[in-house]
Formats: structure tokens, sequence, C-alpha cells
């Protein structure tokens, strides 16, 4: 596939990397700098380029959003015309200072986009919980209680996978049933960064999702 990179910082120098290393054709745009821009798509060692958010996106199969949200609108205007294509957004709706949502609870970041954008196909991905708020919890993996890490999802052989991978890294996987009512993942994402840091085991976090539920 052509996928536009429309931020080329953590997220979208990553996946982006990852993407032309699985053999997609990768445009990297929109960073402080052409050089970083160059220097993402040499690196990728892959069919990677540099060029403009317009590039990035025409003629994308699928383009990911990878900016700070209060960056979403200057980014998405510089790319044009958006209707109709595949957008992989891993923009949380942060406040400019990273201390909370700025939408939640009864909207989510992917409905705003969709607003904004006609036609586009929103997909939510890569926004479970910034990595830094897990600093703390993989220095505690170490300790004889494992921390608890919860994940959801509808599919129960999926979820068998996710939990082996959570074990193999050191947590403890917990997961919510019924998740159904959790309609909004950058809500919840906040909240097991919460958990994360404040939670102990289990049947604390399930007893603060009911809470939480309230
Ligand atoms: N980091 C995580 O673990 C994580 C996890 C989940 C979701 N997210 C979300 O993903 C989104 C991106 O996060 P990130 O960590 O990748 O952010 P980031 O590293 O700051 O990347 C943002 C990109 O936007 C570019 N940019 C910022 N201001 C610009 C401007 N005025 N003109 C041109 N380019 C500009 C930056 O340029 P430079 O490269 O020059 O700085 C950078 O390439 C955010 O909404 C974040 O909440 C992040």
């Amino acid at each position: 596939m052509r996928v536009g990179i429309l931020g080329s910082g953590l997220m979208g120098g990553k996946l982006g990397t990852l993407f032309a290393r699985a053999g997609h054709e990768v445009v990297f745009s929109y960073a402080r700098s052409k050089e970083k821009l160059k220097r993402l798509a040499r690196d990728a060692r892959g069919n990677a380029r540099p060029d403009t958010p317009a590039e990035a996106a025409m003629d994308a199969d699928a383009v990911l959003l990878a900016v700070h949200w209060l960056r979403v609108e200057d980014v998405l205007d510089q790319a044009g015309d958006l209707s109709g294509k595949v957008i992989v957004s891993c923009s949380l709706p942060m406040n400019a200072r990273n201390t909370d949502l700025v939408i939640a609870h009864t909207s989510s970041g992917a409905e705003a986009l969709a607003k904004m954008i006609p036609k586009a196909r929103i997909v939510a991905a890569f926004n479970t919980v910034p990595s830094e708020v897990l600093f703390g919890v993989y220095e505690a993996r170490r300790k004889t209680v494992r921390p608890s890490l919860v994940h959801c999802g509808g599919n129960s052989a999926g979820k068998q996978i996710v939990a082996t991978l959570i074990h193999d890294v050191g947590f403890d996987p917990w997961t919510p049933a019924p998740c159904a009512s959790l309609g909004y993942i950058e809500p919840f994402a906040l909240l097991v960064a919460q958990l994360a840091y404040e939670g102990t085991d289990g049947p604390e976090l399930a007893y603060r999702f009911e809470r939480f539920g309230e």
C-alpha cells in the first residue's frame, strides 16, 4: 500500500519505518525540518521518501495521522482533500500540557475527526496509552507482585494472544468483561494509565471500573 505519514515524530517516525520495512510505500511529512524527514526516509531502508503533507496524502491508500491534537487542523489544512480516505489516527485529543482529554465520555477524537473530514474512514489506533505513562510500571515489573495491565476487545482468540504478550513482557494481564460499554477508547486509555500508577492488583482494578461506570 501507499501510506502517507502526517506527523513524523515519535509515532509517525516509528510506524512509518515499520510500514516501509514491511514493504509498503511510505511518504514521511510534517516535521519542523526537512532534514529530519529526509533522515527518516533514508533510515527506513525501504521504499520511503520525504515530502509535503499534500503529497503524502495524494494517492495514499491510507494516511497515518500522528500529530498533537492541537496541530490536527493545521496538518489537515496542508494535506488537502482527504474525503473518502482511510485515516488511521493515533492523535489523542489531549490539551496543550497533555494532562487531560479535551474530548471525552460523550464523544471521541475519532468522532471529532469524522466530522472534520467528510466521508473519511477513520480508524482510531495506536492510542492505547502514551508510552511515557508506563515507565513507572516498567520499573515495578521486577517486583514480586506483577503490575496488572488491562486489555479489552471482542475477539476471544485475539485477546488470548494479547494476554500472552502482556504476560511475556512482565505484566499480569487483566481483562474486564463484558467490555461493550467501553465504546470510547480514549477515556479508557487514560483510565488504564491512571490505574497503572495507582492500582495494585486485579480486584482493585475491577472495583475502580465499577466506580468509573457510575
Ligand atoms: N508517543 C506515544 O507513545 C503516543 C502513544 C499514543 C498516542 N500518541 C499520540 O500520537 C500523537 C503524536 O504523538 P508523538 O509522540 O508522535 O508526537 P511528536 O513526537 O511530538 O510528533 C509530532 C510531529 O508533529 C511535528 N510538528 C509539531 N509541530 C509542528 C509544526 N509547527 N510544524 C511542522 N511539524 C510540526 C513534529 O515535528 P518534529 O519532528 O520536528 O518535532 C513531529 O514530527 C499525539 O496526538 C499523541 O497524543 C502518542
